[in-house]
């Protein structure tokens, strides 16, 4: 096991992980993309199957019609339906990043499942904790990321311009690349008050 001090303590970056929506043009060289992905393929999944697949996009074009796609579902509709669900602050955030955040970003990882080698009753179980120690990894290489799901909406589009097989399906697509805006811990309620002691009902 690698002992080195190379990095920030586990806990400070569990702790202040953020959704990165204003990330910079800035490339991203590719052997931090090898140990995010490293730390991706060391998640848990079911039967150990293993089932994600990573498409890592840099080409402009193919992340700027994803962006195109975004921001052209998110303003004929979406951004009025989520203006009622989040506070205008997060919508500000989530505006951004839709119009013109996703597109600008470096580098997508499209997170996919290979249908073969998993049930798709367990899809997001397998493959989202290989999202959250990308997540977690980008973080402490001093990246900013977003697990998201609007593009899969796209699936059809995505299928095409990545040339997925039938069999592979995308779940995710994080976008990366240095954080362009610094964010403060994120707003989380306290554990005490999400957790019983032995039965539902039974405070902390
Ligand atoms: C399943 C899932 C889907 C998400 N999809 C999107 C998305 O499509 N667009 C987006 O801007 N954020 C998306 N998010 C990010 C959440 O909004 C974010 O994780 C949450 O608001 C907490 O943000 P924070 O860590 O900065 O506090 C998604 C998060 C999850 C877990």
């Amino acid at each position: 096991m690698n002992t080195d001090a190379t990095g920030p303590a586990f806990f400070d970056v569990v702790l202040n992980q953020r959704a990165h929506r204003y990330l910079s043009p800035d490339a991203v060289a590719d052997s931090l993309i090898e140990q995010i992905l490293t730390a991706a393929t060391h998640a848990p999944s079911g039967e150990n199957a293993q089932p994600w697949i990573f498409v890592v996009v840099r080409d402009p074009v193919v992340r700027g019609e994803v962006g195109r796609l975004v921001a052209e579902s998110w303003t004929s509709g979406s951004s009025d339906r989520t203006a009622e669900m989040v506070p205008p602050w997060m919508h500000r955030e989530v505006d951004h990043w839709a119009r013109e955040g996703l597109a600008t970003a470096p580098v997508h990882v499209v997170v996919c499942v290979d249908e073969r080698l998993c049930h798709e009753g367990l899809w997001g179980s397998s493959i989202f904790p290989a999202v959250q120690n990308l997540l977690l990894a980008a973080s402490a290489l001093g990246l900013g990321s977003l697990m998201s799901t609007y593009p899969v909406a796209f699936t059809p589009q995505l299928r095409t311009m990545l040339s997925l097989p039938d069999h592979v399906h995308p779940l995710a697509v994080v976008p990366l690349g240095f954080p362009a805006k610094a964010l403060g811990p994120p707003r989380r309620i306290p554990m005490q008050d999400k957790t019983f002691r032995e039965r539902y009902g039974e405070a902390w």
